[in-house]
């Protein structure tokens, strides 16, 4: 048998050479092989796979409702891990490399893959090189015709396929656990929601006030990680950081679902502390900005868009058809340029409306600006069109 798999490890090694080629199928699980395999067809030492998540609420990161990718790391089945295993593979240039090789994976990252100080560059890059280049599958020496950084694009975009199968915020929402700032949540309450979707037991981490922000679900697998079967298997290594109970799962600030502390998801925001006909809101909230379907950060105090920060509280007073929104900077309203500018120097504040879900000025809830700010760029908010086209919404607190 132990022949067997040596040979079968050599010709797979050939198959496999052609790039994304399978790997035979006899390979044995990662993990669980009894003897010398082709490390192109098995990952190893490196055997054990974890596919991790974030849940980042200060500042907030991605969606509103979705939890966003932390890596795809290799540890050698027994909780301890290689790292930076090649640095002249130490890319410094990942969005160029899934620009040319894997723009879908690219463009999901923007949304779902995010560092908390707005670069994300750095952080893929930080993954690759610290994780990616320990994975013996994605060796150069495993791929025929190997063009540079391939196995780069292969690692991002297995890691996102991946991902796309853990929908962590559903699966913890369809068992009423849902982000809220006054309900806390047990640790087998949340284990038992991610056990009955995942399978296998996910490690569940929080930080040092005990609030929900990170998940790992852990993998063998058979094959290579380009194009193997990735097995769901029990977490090895540190178990869960939190506490058995009064577990924070925080809302995003800036979240819509956030304010909503009942368990029923279809009570939002909107409809529970908001008038929308008159278009008039009254009070305090975030004013949260959605570009490309998808919450991106909000609007500070000077009225200006930052997507790494924390939000402002804007002050609404009914005024004529609609209102009048404050910051702590002073009154907002649109300048003569066409910009959105809350200052002490604004003395006539401009009257916005409500649609229900969106601020509008005008009759229209567009707001443009010149490209989506990251880390500490703050954008400016036009009513005027341009390049990227976004929306604000009201967030009550
Ligand atoms: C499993 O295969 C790897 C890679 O060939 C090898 O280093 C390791 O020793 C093997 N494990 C066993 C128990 O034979
Ligand atoms: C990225 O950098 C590597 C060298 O580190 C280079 O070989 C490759 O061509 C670059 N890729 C792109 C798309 O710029
Ligand atoms: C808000 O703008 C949308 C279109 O952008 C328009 O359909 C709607 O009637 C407007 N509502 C109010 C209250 O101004």
């Amino acid at each position: 048998m132990a022949a067997r798999y040596l040979f079968l490890g050599v010709a797979a090694a050939r198959c496999a050479t052609a790039g994304s080629a399978a790997c035979s199928a006899d390979a044995p699980l990662s993990c669980h092989n009894t003897t010398s395999y082709d490390t192109c067809c098995l990952n190893a030492p490196g055997g054990h796979l974890l596919l991790t998540q974030f849940w980042d609420t200060n500042p907030a990161t991605g969606p509103s409702d979705s939890w966003t990718v932390h890596g795809l790391w290799p540890d050698n089945c027994d909780g301890t891990y290689e790292s930076n295993c090649d640095a002249s593979r130490a890319y410094t240039n990942i969005t160029q490399i899934l620009q040319a090789g894997a723009p879908s994976t690219l463009q999901y990252m923007q949304t779902y893959w995010k560092d908390y100080h707005g670069n994300d560059e750095s952080f893929w890059e930080h993954e690759w090189s610290k994780h990616g280049t320990c994975i013996s599958t994605l060796e150069p020496s495993c791929y025929t015709n190997y063009q540079a950084t391939q196995e780069a694009v292969d690692f991002f975009n297995r890691a996102v396929s991946l991902f796309k199968t853990l929908p962590s915020y559903s699966w913890l929402s369809a068992a009423g656990i849902v982000p809220s700032s006054t309900t806390t949540y047990t640790l087998s309450a949340i284990q038992s929601a991610l056990t009955a979707q995942f399978g296998y037991a996910v490690t569940v981490n929080c930080n040092s006030n005990k609030e929900l922000d990170e998940l790992w679900y852990h993998y063998n697998v058979q094959g290579s990680v380009q194009s193997g079967t990735f097995q769901p298997t029990t977490p090895v290594g540190s178990g869960s950081t939190c506490p058995s109970t009064g577990i924070k799962y925080l809302p995003k600030p800036g979240s819509v679902t956030s304010a909503s502390t009942t368990l029923t998801p279809a009570t939002t925001l909107t409809t529970a502390t908001s008038t929308p006909t008159g278009g008039a809101l009254s009070g305090k909230g975030y004013l949260n900005v959605v570009t490309s379907g998808s919450q991106k950060g909000c609007i500070i105090g000077a009225g200006t868009w930052y997507t790494t920060g924390t939000c402002a509280t804007f002050t609404a007073t009914p005024s004529g058809s609609g209102f009048t929104l404050t910051s702590s900077k002073g009154k907002c309203a649109i300048s003569s340029s066409n910009a959105l500018t809350c200052s002490s120097s604004v003395t006539a504040a401009t009257v916005f409306t409500y649609d229900g879900t969106n601020l509008n000025y005008s009759g229209s809830s567009s707001f443009y600006a010149t490209s989506v700010p990251t880390g500490s760029t703050q954008a400016t908010v036009y009513t005027a069109s341009n390049t990227v086209s976004l929306k604000i919404t009201w967030q009550a607190i």
